[in-house]
């Protein structure tokens, strides 16, 4: 079987794949380069990092990860196997994964569901149904992020309503940080087209406080915004790991979009209420919660209404090449 980077269609299937994955504000902070027929290459585009809260870059490795997984469920739904090499060389810190290609066995049934989740998967911030999701589902979806390197930890109602406290703390304070409220706002309010989180998909506003929902209203209040009643007790869920270096994120990042391809198998969404992370980071403050392992989500699970698409950028946009075959393929990356 030919390897996907031996045409331009194939390398086309591998950038739609990775570019639909998550990330944090919806940055894309990724790019692939080629190199020959076998090898693969991500890397961060730091120029996508955010300054305000992501001083260390977590965010955004994280969401390479992210992007790092479903490239490798593409090349297994191609039948070649992936072998990852991350941070691979130390005079090039950009350079996250160097992905190399063989041939191999047909993806298995798991593979291509996860595949096929890719488009769909959606974080979602509409209310959730009063549902629980059954333990057998969320001890599949421990099982998926164990696989990868990371733990999922579901809270049970007293600790998702202390957890909802600290979140709320924690907006209070973002509240009040100017360079926050401008970072948030550039990639809140306007931006539609290929990046950022539009304010079609921002979702209501809760009903009550502490918001189960991210507002991103915060730094430029919106009008008319809808308010709705969420479910009367979030399943939140953190995502740890044991180490908290870029490549512990890179693990998390890999181990969020199986944990969020496997859930949207189910019939599950999730969303996000990361600010006591962001301010971990600004404020370079300890962990409070390091003894069960660093924490690098926080997630909120549960069943809810379809809901719309955020925005990505043009496919061609992510890739390194040779300028003139990258000209060459601009035209057929223009999706
Ligand atoms: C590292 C990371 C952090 C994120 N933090 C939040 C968050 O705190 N609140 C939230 O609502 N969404 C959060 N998101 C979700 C992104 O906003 C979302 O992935 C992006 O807007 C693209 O939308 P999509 O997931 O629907 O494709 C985060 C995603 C990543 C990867």
């Amino acid at each position: 079987m030919l390897s996907p980077l031996a045409s331009d269609l194939g390398v086309q299937y591998l950038l739609v794949a990775a570019e639909q994955a998550p990330s944090v504000l919806n940055t894309q902070p990724w790019r692939l380069r080629t190199s020959g027929h076998d090898v693969a290459e991500l890397l961060c585009d730091p120029s996508r990092r955010l300054r305000v809260s992501d001083p260390r870059g977590r965010s955004m490795h994280l969401s390479c990860g992210a992007a790092l997984f479903n490239l490798r469920l593409a090349i297994r739904i191609g039948g070649h196997r992936p072998a990852v090499s991350l941070l691979p060389d130390p005079e090039e810190p950009e350079l996250l994964a160097s992905i190399r290609m063989s041939e191999s066995t047909p993806a298995n049934a798991t593979e291509r569901s996860l595949y096929s989740a890719i488009r769909v998967r959606r974080t979602n911030r509409e209310p959730f149904e009063d549902r629980l999701i059954p333990p057998s589902v969320m001890a599949g979806l421990r099982i998926a992020a164990s696989r990868e390197g990371a733990n999922l930890i579901p809270l049970d109602g007293e600790s998702a309503g202390e957890l909802l406290e600290q979140v709320g703390m924690a907006d209070d304070e973002l509240g009040g940080d100017r360079g926050y409220l401008a970072e948030q706002a550039a990639w809140t309010a306007g931006r539609a087209l290929f990046d950022g989180v539009p304010r079609h998909v921002h979702g209501p506003r809760a009903d009550r406080e502490p918001s189960p929902v991210r507002d991103f209203g915060l730094g430029h209040r919106e009008r008319n915004r809808r308010v709705a009643r969420f479910e009367s007790r979030p399943q939140l869920a953190v995502l740890t790991t044991r180490g908290d270096r870029p490549v512990d994120w890179l693990h998390a990042g890999q181990a969020l979009q199986r944990v969020l391809l496997m859930a949207t198998c189910h019939g599950i969404s999730a969303s996000f209420l990361n600010q006591p992370l962001d301010l971990r980071d600004m404020r370079r403050r300890t962990d409070p919660r390091h003894a069960r392992g660093h924490a690098q989500m926080i997630m909120r699970l549960g069943y809810g209404p379809v809901v719309p698409r955020a925005p990505r950028r043009p496919a061609g946009e992510l890739l390194l090449r040779d300028p003139r075959e990258r000209d060459r393929l601009m035209p057929l990356l223009r999706l």
